[in-house]
């Protein structure tokens, strides 16, 4: 695990911890200056992860909006923006998603063996479909994607992916931003669902800032001993 990426996870919620309302429509939890300051931390990643009902229901870009950030990764022999990449194990994603039409960039999918065939039939030449064995875990990945290059990887959310990334301890650092008001619905989608997550009564995370962002509040905690001050 030495060479897996440094491994950053990001997300907003509404004070009583929802990543979205219940509905159909997508919930703005944060506010634009946050949007920016998000942008600027994509612009520092080699990767970008969601899972794939963020694509489904969210139809992310998963790009940077700054021309003037895209320009100097450029300069400095980057690519304009980050490799996306994607987990599904059923394989229902739509090759009309923005995920895969948006950007000229890399793009990884990644799904246990069996979904293989389905995956390449939907998406095609769209993304490279990568198999990690009978389930994806996340320690595989992200030491796959060490081996890719990516050095540095943003994960997006939704909450079965963040769930999953720090239940493995795979995570160095975790920004998490409450919007000021409550979704009120448990069929809403939480941060986390349950699990045994390292960071416990006895191990505490560290928080290493927290900053007031217009409306919101910005968390920013210390993960591991490969956190970057
Ligand atoms: N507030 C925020 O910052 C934020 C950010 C992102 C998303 N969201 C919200 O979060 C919600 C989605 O969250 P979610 O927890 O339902 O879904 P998610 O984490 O986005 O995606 C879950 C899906 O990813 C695939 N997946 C996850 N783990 C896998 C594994 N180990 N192997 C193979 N595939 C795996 C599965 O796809 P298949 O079903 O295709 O097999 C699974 O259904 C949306 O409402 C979205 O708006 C909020």
């Amino acid at each position: 695990m030495g060479d897996r990426p440094y491994v950053l996870l990001s997300c907003s919620i509404s004070l009583d911890g929802y990543l979205d309302s219940a509905g159909e429509e997508r919930l703005l939890l944060s506010n634009d200056a946050d949007f920016d300051r998000v942008d600027a931390v994509r612009a520092g990643c080699d990767a970008i992860l969601v899972g794939a009902a963020t694509v489904r229901n969210d139809d992310p870009r998963l790009q940077i909006r700054s021309a003037e950030r895209r320009r100097r990764r450029v300069k400095q022999g980057r690519p304009e923006g980050p490799v996306k990449v994607t987990l599904t194990s059923r394989g229902d994603l739509d090759p009309r998603a923005r995920f895969f039409t948006h950007g000229d960039g890399e793009k990884l999918v990644y799904c246990p063996d069996p979904t293989v065939p389905e995956l390449e039939r939907r998406i095609g030449p769209l993304a490279k479909v990568v198999a990690l064995g009978g389930e994806v875990r996340m320690d595989a990945l992200a030491a796959d994607l060490g081996a890719r290059g990516v050095r540095r990887l943003m994960v997006e959310g939704g909450g079965s992916v963040h769930t999953q990334f720090l239940i493995a301890g795979v995570a160095d650092e975790l920004h998490l931003v409450v919007a000021p008001f409550f979704v009120g619905d448990s069929r809403a989608r939480r941060f986390v669902g349950d699990g045994a997550f390292p960071w416990c009564a006895e191990r505490r995370a560290e928080l290493v800032e927290s900053r007031a962002i217009g409306d919101v509040a910005l968390l920013r905690y210390a993960l591991s001993d490969r956190f970057e001050r």
